[in-house]
């Protein structure tokens, strides 16, 4: 097939076959079809949209442009949790052990932070000597013994989307609803997972730029991931200020490990059990997600959880006595205190900054190559809708060598908002799609 057709079919608003779809898909993993080619594709992708049944092709041929896992041999029902990606969002650490305390079995496969967005693998390699490069046997059996495992994706799994991926982000394509569907639908599938729960982010932090969109993304994703055959639910959450108080790779273990511990509650434990229970519910292990809460809630309470979270690490090659002695994590050189300017109410706060703030310290990269600092980041000492008063910390730099203190300084100064009057309250769980 020729990929000036095809192109030239989209160009015009057509609807591509299933036939031209695979054709597409099969030229990007064989090189057939040219960068070029591929790009000119995504664009008019962009402009004219894609149809369900195109978007449902694009997602299964993805799927299948590499290895998929099959993980039928593992007793019960398997899940996996995927965020479209947010900042101090590390729910996965949370979720993973309580989850497979209730008998589930938790295969994830998470991804590392770019842009402002944090990612599981660079928090969990904080844990001294923590792997997460294994052989899909070595995973499995992980996972039967174990419980959970979370590991890096294998190169095999749906290399279209490498390509594709590495495509839209320097052609201005990524926040296209049918792409970013395909991107994370493909992945989650090849992955092998009966049940999947998806946390699409909304606000100041989150990939689409207005709630309607963000919600759409969801509604798209939940759609199209029941037409695969497996079980997709999706959450709309609040991502208009960090999620936990702690953003930052080894700072996000810390919290993670207060939550487990029964130290620490707020929106990041919230929305992490919250997960965690529709896993439950769609698995059919909780009559209800308040069930399902309550069941991980009591996960905590009888320190299963942090347990079963230093029997992944160990597992993992990880020292666990980081669950018992968090001082162990890596720690940053010096810390630099923010004070509020003026009296007032947090009003807002822009998110994507926060993230950016963290990644010029070091947490976070610009590039897939860019080394990390694993022990920097920022501790949040506010929440939209507190009263501050001038000189009061907003938050406090946990700063290293390398971090780019002043540029960190003055994206956090300019997005938590200060303003006389107390802001309206919004929830934190924005809508629940099935
Ligand atoms: N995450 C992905 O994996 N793909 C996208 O397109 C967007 C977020
Ligand atoms: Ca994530």
């Amino acid at each position: 097939m020729n990929p000036c057709d095809i192109i030239r079919k989209k160009r015009f608003g057509g609807e591509l076959t299933e036939a031209e779809i695979r054709a597409f898909v099969d030229g990007v993993v064989d090189g057939s079809f040219a960068d070029y080619q591929i790009s000119a594709l995504l664009m008019a992708i962009c402009i004219n949209g894609m149809t369900d049944r195109e978007t449902l092709a694009l997602t299964l041929a993805m799927a299948k442009s590499g290895d998929t896992l099959d993980l039928s041999d593992i007793p019960g029902v398997k899940a996996d949790k995927h965020s479209t990606g947010g900042v101090g969002d590390t729910t996965s650490l949370v979720l993973v052990p309580l989850v497979a305390c209730c008998g589930l079995k938790m295969a994830k496969m998470s991804g590392r932070g770019l842009g402002f967005t944090g990612g599981t693998l660079d928090k969990m390699e904080s844990i001294p000597g923590m792997k997460v490069e294994m052989d899909i046997e070595s995973f499995k059996r992980q996972v039967t013994e174990v419980g959970c495992a979370i590991i890096g994706q294998t190169a095999e799994l749906a290399p279209a989307d490498k390509t594709l991926y590495a495509l839209r982000d320097v052609t201005s394509t990524v926040d296209c609803m049918p792409l970013v569907v395909s991107s994370i639908l493909s992945k989650k599938i090849a992955a092998g997972c009966d049940v999947v729960v998806l946390d699409t982010k909304a606000g100041s932090g989150a990939i689409m730029d207005t709630m309607e969109k963000s919600r759409k993304l969801a509604e798209m994703m939940v759609r199209i991931g029941n037409l695969s055959g497996k079980r997709f639910s999706a959450l709309l959450t609040d991502m208009d200020q960090p999620l936990g108080n702690y953003i930052g790779n080894a700072l996000e273990v810390e919290e993670a490990i207060d939550i487990l511990a029964g130290r620490a509650g707020g929106d990041l434990k919230e929305v992490a059990l919250t997960l965690g229970a529709h896993i439950l519910r769609n698995a059919g292990a909780a009559p209800s997600v308040e069930a399902g809460i309550e069941m991980l809630d009591q996960k905590i309470a009888s320190g299963e959880g942090l347990k079963k979270f230093a029997e992944m690490i160990a597992a993992q090659g990880g020292d666990p006595r980081v669950c018992e002695d968090t001082g162990l994590l890596p720690k940053a050189k010096s810390l630099i205190d923010i004070p509020a300017d003026r009296d007032g109410y947090i009003s807002s706060m822009t998110t994507s900054d926060i993230g950016n703030a963290a990644k010029v310290l070091g947490a976070g990269r610009e590039r897939k190559t860019d080394a990390l600092d694993l022990s920097v980041g920022i501790v949040m000492k506010v929440r939209v809708g507190d009263q501050v008063k001038k000189g009061d910390p907003l938050c406090t730099l946990h700063v290293g060598e390398k971090s780019d203190r002043v540029g960190a300084y003055n994206l956090m100064k300019r997005s938590i908002h200060i303003s006389p009057e107390k802001p309206e309250k919004k929830p934190l769980i924005l809508a629940v799609v099935e």
